[in-house]
Formats: C-alpha cells, structure tokens, sequence
C-alpha cells in the first residue's frame, strides 16, 4: 500500500503518541490491509483472510522497547481484530485486540494499534481474535530482537527462520464455527500447515556449515505438535522470551500457542532434508515436511520422514523438565536473567484453575472452575473505563474449582497490582490443555501427574524454570506458576484450544491498582473505538 495516503493520519497520530509512549524509543510503522483471498494450502480452495495479500501474513521484527504502530484496515465485510500472543501490552490492555478489551475493526473502517515492545525479547505471533477467523489465516510471526549492547548467549546465526506450523480444517472457518455454535465439537483436523503450505509446500535454504536459528510457533487450532529435522539435532536456545539451558533435542514437543528457537548446523552431506510436524497425542498421526535444503545439495529428500515420539505424556513431560533458564545469560536487560529470584518471593494468592467440557442447555461448552465465558455487549476493560454497571461482575469466576456443573458468565477475576500469585492449572480430563496468560510472562514452577496439592510444593522448581506465557497441562495432571501482578489491565485468560476457547474455556483477569496513576496504566487513547453501551463516549482530548 502507498506510503502517501497514510501521512497525514501518521502525522495525526504522532501528536498524541508523545503522550503515552516513549519517545525516546523507536517507532516502527506498519500498514495492514485485511482482505479475503483464495488459498489452497491442502490442494481444496478456500477463503483464507490475508493480511497485505499474503498467508500467513508479514512478520514483525522489531527491538526491544520499539514503539510498533500497526495500522489495520478492515476490508473484510465483517468485524475484524487482531491479537498479540506474547506482547506485553504494558500498562496498555487498550492495545491487546481480544473482545474484552477492544471494540471490533467495523468492516471497511480502521484502526491504529500503538504498541511497544517494552523489556521484550523473543519469538512470538500475532492472529485475529474474533469469531473462528483463526481458522482461516490472519497470523503471522513476532521477533523481537535484543538491543545492540546486550549479549545473546550464542553467535549470530547465518540465518534467522520463522516456521508458523499447525493443523488445518479442510472446511471454511464459517462451516466450523457452525458446528461450534450448533453445540459440537469440532471434527479431527484434516492436515497440518508450514508456513500455509502442505507436503513438501515450502524449502529453507542453507549453507553447509553454517548455523541457523528456526523461531517455531504452533498456530494450529487445536492439536499439541512435535518438530524434528532428518538427520540434525535442535539446540534450545530460546522460550517465549526466556533464554534457555542450550540443551540439544532431536524433536520437539510444541503445545498450543507455545513458540521455541531451536539452532540447527547443517553439519551433515549436502544434499535436501526433510523438516517434519506431525500431531501429538492424537490418532491417527497426521505428518507434514518442508524441505531443509542446502545450498550445494547433490539430491533431493531421501528415506522416510523421521517418526516422531510414540511414548505417552511421560517422554514429553520429561522433556517439558528439562527445558530451564539460564541464569547467567542476559533477557531483554543487561543483568542475568537469573539475577530476578522468582522462587524466593512469598505468593500472596492461590489460584487453582479446573478446566472442563460441560453440556449447557443441550450444547458442548468447555470452562474454567465450571464458569463457560460468554461475551457481553461492550468490552470489559471499556465498561470499566467509564463504569458501565451491568457488564460484567467481579469475582463472577471462583478462584478455585467447585466441582458443580457448567454455568454461562461473562466472568472476570478480580486481582491487585503487585500481587504475587501461584495459579495451579487442574486437568482431571484425558487431553493435553494449554493455557495463555495475555499481558505477562510467568515461571511454570511444576507440573505432574495426579492431583495437585499443598505437598505438590515441596518439589517445585523454585531456581531455573523458564518464564514464559503460555504452558501446558497434560491429561489428568496439574502445571503450577507463579506470576507477578506487575501489569494493570483487563487480560485475557484463554485456552489456546481454538474450539476450547470459543466456547468459553477463558475469563479476564482484572489486575487493579486504587492510584489511577499513568506510571501504572496508560489511559484510554484517543483513538480508542467505541461501541456498545460505550458508543457515543468520547476519549480524552489531546
Ligand atoms: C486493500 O485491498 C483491497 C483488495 O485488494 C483493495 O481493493 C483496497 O484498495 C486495498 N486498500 C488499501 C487501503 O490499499
Ligand atoms: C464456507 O463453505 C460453505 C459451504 O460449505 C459456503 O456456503 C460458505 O459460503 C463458505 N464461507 C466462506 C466464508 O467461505
Ligand atoms: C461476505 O463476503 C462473502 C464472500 O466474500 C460472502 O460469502 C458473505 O455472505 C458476505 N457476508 C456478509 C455478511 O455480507
Ligand atoms: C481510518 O479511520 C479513521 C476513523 O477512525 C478515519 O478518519 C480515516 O479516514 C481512516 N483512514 C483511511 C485511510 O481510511
Ligand atoms: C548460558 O549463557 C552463557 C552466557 O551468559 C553462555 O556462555 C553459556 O554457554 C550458556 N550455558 C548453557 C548451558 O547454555
Ligand atoms: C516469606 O515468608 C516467610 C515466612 O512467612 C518469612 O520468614 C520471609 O521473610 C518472607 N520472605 C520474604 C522475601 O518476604
């Protein structure tokens, strides 16, 4: 799109951002024109939602604390957002783009997120939050890059790849919100995507000797995945933000959500591998390739595609162990990351989260400590802003689990700002969980087996878990955290189960503080779109 027409908004827009970002920081501009198009990612032609014509749509790569101002035109003919999975958003929920907190992009309008990527580093993606768009695209890849100064514990990489990898409905994103809507669940996926392409769909050129880094993020809707390159191992090196041990894998589990960095050195014969995904804890095993190719390759793929772990959860728990933060390497800041003791710090408050799938009035519904979330007419962080009762209730979602049947809410957790809180995620259900916390990155202190309880304590990692900001649960099992209540706002709670979330397996935490200052939480910007019973509303002025 043309740089011109945008200008004079732009220059709109950088009067009030002085305001409420910092200025000192970099500012990187984006452009996004959503529309429809046709894709073909399994050979069947679908509607897909493109972003600038392209699926998966561009990447962001930015640097720590760079102001990312992401314009996003709606030429969909239907209401349209797009969410940050692993950006901060401090202090600035306003920016987060899920239902709670944002009023819908109105088809053919426009909307300007302000973002920063303030003390951020690490691998992430953005996806659109509304309805099951999800299903037909509109993602795309975050890197966000360490500061000139501050060391990254491992060499530049010759080459910096983003793999998005997930499963794929053959059916539109509109047919499978029906069956959801109809009070179903949704069939078994009929394949697995790199990057949007099927089978061998897509090729990563490298050279021989060289060292690569491969940022994977599981996009998928609702399958855990496992990555593995024929022939190479993977050396960890990064975790949603969390620069890890650099132990070596030769495959990976990724759950939903969840983004990894892997090195890999083409260290072997010249010739084409295959980089395999294939589903997790599913059967049938549903498999996808792309190519590893060297630059001086003497032939194409050969053998079969390596198979992937067969074993139960006990493989991958013990892998999910094994994944530790390294304590002398530095974060986002100069300091070691392990110079923040997360595990000496007292909680202040005990969450325990129970998912489950209850059947309300007649339809499948999935929740949280038996609350399935329904939506309300205005977002939660808006009603808020300017006290619209009737919205929402605090303290409408228990903090533990009652054990009663399902009931509809549109619930919302109240919390205090600098609150320090263990949250124990219980999954008494024979599938994998996985949940993401928007607005912050946590430490996983635990999971296993069984049921969780006080004495589950006594073998946390209290020393080097990795933070991170979305995590998983394994069937009948418990995954325990701790969490800083360091960020006010409205956040979402979601499970990253497309299908699970959609109907009402998440909730919003609102982490409160009594100051109303701006050092804890920017104000509502003036761009801000309102609707609902906040129509008619104004901002503040500049
Ligand atoms: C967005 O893309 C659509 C379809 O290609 C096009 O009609 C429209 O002009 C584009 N909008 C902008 C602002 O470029
Ligand atoms: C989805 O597919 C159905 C047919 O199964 C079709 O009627 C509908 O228009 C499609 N929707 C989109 C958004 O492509
Ligand atoms: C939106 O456009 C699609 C075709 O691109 C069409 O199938 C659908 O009915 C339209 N929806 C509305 C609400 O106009
Ligand atoms: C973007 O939306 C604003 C209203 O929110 C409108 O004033 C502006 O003209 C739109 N920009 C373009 C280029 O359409
Ligand atoms: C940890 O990071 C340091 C850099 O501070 C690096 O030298 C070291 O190799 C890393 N250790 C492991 C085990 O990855
Ligand atoms: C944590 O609590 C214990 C006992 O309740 C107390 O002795 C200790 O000083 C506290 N630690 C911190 C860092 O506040």
């Amino acid at each position: 799109m043309g740089e011109n027409k945008f200008s004079c908004s732009l220059l709109l827009l950088f009067l009030f951002l002085a305001t409420c970002v910092n200025g000192e920081d970099p500012y990187r501009f984006f452009t996004w024109n959503v529309t429809y198009g046709d894709i073909y990612p399994l050979g069947v032609k679908q509607q897909g939602i493109l972003i600038n014509g392209q699926f998966p749509g561009p990447q962001i790569e930015c640097v720590t604390n760079d102001n990312l101002i992401i314009s996003v035109f709606n030429n969909l003919n239907e209401s349209f957002l797009i969410s940050w999975n692993g950006l901060q958003q401090r202090r600035n929920s306003w920016q987060d783009g899920v239902y709670g907190t944002n009023c819908p992009i109105p088809p053919g309008q426009n909307f300007t997120y302000i973002l920063q990527a303030k003390d951020q580093i690490g691998s992430y993606f953005y996806f659109p939050s509304l309805a099951f768009h999800k299903a037909a695209g509109g993602f795309g890849g975050i890197k966000v890059s360490s500061r000139p100064l501050i060391p990254v514990p491992f060499p530049n990489p010759a080459g910096d790849y983003t793999i998005l990898a997930g499963d794929w409905f053959k059916q539109n994103y509109t047919d499978l919100q029906a069956i959801l809507d109809g009070g179903n669940n949704l069939p078994f996926a009929d394949g697995l995507l790199i990057n949007g392409r099927g089978w061998n769909g897509y090729t990563f050129t490298v050279d021989q000797g060289n060292t690569y880094r491969f940022r994977i993020s599981n996009v998928g809707l609702t399958t855990s995945i496992n990555f593995r390159i024929q022939g190479h191992q993977m050396q960890l090196v990064e975790v949603e933000g969390s620069h890890t041990l650099q132990n070596t894998y030769s495959s990976l589990d990724i759950h939903l959500g969840q983004s990894y960095s892997v090195l890999v050195t083409a260290d072997q014969p010249a010739q084409d591998y295959y980089i395999v995904v294939s589903t997790r804890f599913t059967d049938p095993v549903l498999t996808t390739t792309a190519i590893l190719h060297y630059s001086n390759s003497a032939g194409t793929v050969s053998g079969p595609p390596p198979g992937g772990p067969t074993t139960e959860t006990d493989w991958s728990l013990n892998q999910a162990r094994s994944i530790r933060w390294n304590l002398t390497a530095s974060g986002p800041r100069p300091n070691p990351q392990g110079s923040y003791h997360y595990g000496l710090i007292n909680t202040t408050r005990t969450i325990r989260l129970a998912n489950s799938a209850p059947v309300i009035n007649g339809k499948q519904r999935y929740a949280v400590n038996s609350v399935s979330f329904i939506p309300a007419d205005t977002p939660l962080k808006i009603a808020d802003y300017y006290q619209i009762s009737g919205v929402f209730n605090l303290g409408s979602i228990p903090d533990n689990p009652t054990g009663g049947g399902g009931y509809l809410q549109t619930s919302v957790m109240a919390a205090d700002f600098r609150a320090y809180v263990e949250i124990v995620f219980e999954n008494s259900e024979d599938t994998v969980q996985s949940w993401h916390i928007d607005g912050y990155s946590y430490f996983v202190v635990g999971m296993d087996g069984g049921q969780w309880s006080p004495a589950s304590r006594d073998n946390y990692n209290l020393r080097d878990t990795v933070a991170r900001c979305t995590v998983q649960v394994y069937p009948n099992s418990w995954t325990a955290i701790y969490m800083a209540l360091d960020n006010v706002g409205m956040w979402n709670i979601r499970s990253e189960n497309w299908a699970r979330q959609y109907l009402g397996q998440q909730f919003y935490l609102r982490v409160y503080s009594p100051a109303h200052s701006w050092r804890d939480e920017y104000p509502i910007p003036t761009n801000a779109l309102l609707c609902g019973r906040a129509a008619g509303r104004r901002t503040r002025s500049l």
